[in-house]
């Protein structure tokens, strides 16, 4: 078993190349039980790459990530067992019901075929779905299609999340909600901290939800280190984002 306090997540040198293109170069991190983690970058940082090799949907071309305990290697299906994922464009099957969608979820997450209701409403429940779980998921609004996301995500109940822009497209009401909900999902509930890594380049999201900044830049890690430490003194987040990463004139110019 995991001892409190004990490394959850951790990513041992992990780089990626697409043909010529380094996009993750040598990241490690280690993340401990209960940590909320936000991860930060520019567009084209490296974010949704080291995610992808996290939840082992993509391996990495060197290096390697724990999970729980369990190598992405030797142990993929234990390691991805421990993981839910909500990816940067989740394939929801929109003429499914949510209730149907999840129960799917449920069984190729191999919940047991007795433990698949319970879970799947506990899911419904935890992420404000009940009154909609006779939907088809193609009538709901984006943000109730991103709580979706989120249930899916958790149907299993597993120790560790990582969302990838988890409130990117979303109106402001609806970025106030997920942000609520996702709150709701890492506080501890019947002793179970889940622990968290949640990419985003909102500056706000990280200082509403996270306690922990790693940033990476061109996919190298430039920061990692305490929220708190990083906004001493009344720095901004703002500030330290410009300072560490490079950013494209051109982008900026337009937006
Ligand atoms: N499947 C792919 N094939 C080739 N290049 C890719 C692929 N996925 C991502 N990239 C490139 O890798 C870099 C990192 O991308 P990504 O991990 O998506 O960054 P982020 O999520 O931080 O925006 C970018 O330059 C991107 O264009
Ligand atoms: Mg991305």
């Amino acid at each position: 078993m995991l001892r409190r306090g004990s490394r959850v997540i951790e990513a041992r040198g992990i780089s990626k190349r697409y043909g010529d293109l380094v996009a993750v170069a040598d990241v490690s991190f280690k993340i401990g039980k209960g940590e909320i983690v936000g991860f930060l970058g520019p567009n084209g940082a490296g974010k949704t790459t080291t995610m992808r090799i996290l939840t082992g949907f993509m391996p990495p071309t060197d290096g390697t990530a724990i999970i729980a305990g369990h190598d992405i290697f030797s142990e993929p299906l234990a390691a991805r067992r421990c993981v839910g994922y909500l990816p940067e464009q989740l394939p929801l099957y929109l003429e499914m019901t949510v209730t149907a969608y999840l129960t799917y979820v449920a069984k190729i997450k191999d919940v047991a075929r007795r433990a698949r209701a319970p879970a799947v409403d506990r899911a419904l429940e935890r992420c404000g779905l009940t009154e909609v779980r006779s939907r088809v998921i193609g009538n709901l609004s984006r943000g109730f299609r991103q709580r979706v996301g989120l249930a899916q995500a958790i149907v299993h109940d597993p120790p560790v999340l990582v969302l990838d822009e988890p409130t990117l497209g979303l109106d402001p009401l609806q970025v106030r909600d997920i942000r609520q909900l996702i709150a709701d999902l890492t506080s501890p509930q019947d002793g179970n901290q889940r622990t968290v890594i949640l990419s985003t380049h909102i500056l706000p999201e990280v200082e509403a939800i996270c306690q922990r900044v790693i940033l990476i830049n061109e996919g190298r890690k430039t920061v990692d280190a305490p929220l708190e430490e990083l906004t001493r003194d009344g720095r901004s987040l703002e500030e330290l984002f410009a300072r560490e990463t490079t950013h494209d004139v051109a982008e900026e110019v337009e937006s």
